[in-house]
């Protein structure tokens, strides 16, 4: 069985003992797709303040000198969003296929990555939530999952850079043919529906989604290689104490071919707008 058939099968692949260079896990990444970049539409660091290569997604709590990121840093503060259950990329008009996330050291006490799966939650819908959820379109941005832990300080430049994109709530994997629900903590609208309306929709879906019997939990070891599928999982990370303990996780994230819509401008939206998310 090929990895790819191991990731349409099970969503999610662990590979234990992987002790890689970031080149090694760049190439490997590049056997399931183009890789993305991060840039300033996933993230508020500067290019500057960057502690790895180009092409890796640091998910570490350290600054660019291999230091703990400061209790009141800014960086911080904003990737404390990784707690809540997402999508990578989900707020790129094309989001992600796979990530690989590679455990190069790992926190002694908690920091485990949970995931969920989203194939199996729709499926446990019934018909008529699944018949009135099928087309919706939901608005998805960075500002929407920092915004509910409180973070909401964005200069006019960030704010530019997570202006919402749209996708389809329910989405069709295109390797099985299989239908998901599509949430993240980015998701903060619904087209055409008042906010409050679509936030509490989307609240009850992710609580009935993230329901212990859809979720496998990961502890790490070092040299752990995650790989899962975007398209069909959510996940986050656990606490741990960030501010002490290290946790340098490198990830690859594999870019995905094409929008979940066919219209990928969020001017239509009728409810929330980039200017003015309300939380
Ligand atoms: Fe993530």
């Amino acid at each position: 069985m090929t990895i790819e058939d191991g990731m349409n099968e099970y969503g999610v692949l662990v590979l234990r003992g992987q002790d890689i260079s970031d080149e090694q896990q760049a190439a490997f990444s590049r056997n399931f797709g183009e890789l993305e970049v991060p840039d300033a539409v996933t993230n508020i660091t500067k290019p500057e303040d960057r502690r790895l290569a180009p092409l890796m997604a640091d998910v570490s709590n350290l600054d660019r000198n291999q230091k703990l990121l400061a209790a009141d840093s800014r960086q911080r503060l904003f990737n404390l969003g990784n707690r809540l259950w997402h999508s990578d990329s989900s707020f790129r008009t094309i989001p992600a296929k796979f990530s690989l996330l590679s455990g190069r050291v790992v926190p002694q006490h908690g920091g485990a990555t949970q995931f969920a799966d989203m194939r199996a939650a729709y499926d446990a819908l019934d018909e008529r939530t699944k018949a009135e959820i099928d087309d919706l379109v939901c608005e998805h941005s960075l500002m929407y999952s920092r915004g509910r832990l409180g973070f909401h300080e964005l200069s006019e430049e960030e704010k530019a850079n997570f202006k919402p994109v749209l996708q389809a709530l329910v989405r069709v994997h295109p390797a099985t043919g299989r239908r998901s629900l599509y949430l993240s903590a980015h998701a903060g609208a619904i087209v055409g529906w008042p906010l409050p309306e679509a936030r509490s929709l989307l609240e009850e879906l992710t609580e009935a989604a993230t329901q212990r019997e859809y979720v496998y939990t990961h502890d790490w070891r070092q040299h752990d290689l995650v790989i899962w599928d975007n398209r069909r999982t959510m996940h986050r990370v656990r606490r741990y104490n960030d501010t002490a303990d290290v946790r340098d996780m490198r990830r690859t994230t594999v870019a995905g071919d094409s929008p979940t819509v066919r219209d990928t401008s969020a001017s239509k939206a009728k409810t929330a707008t980039a200017e003015s998310p309300q939380y």
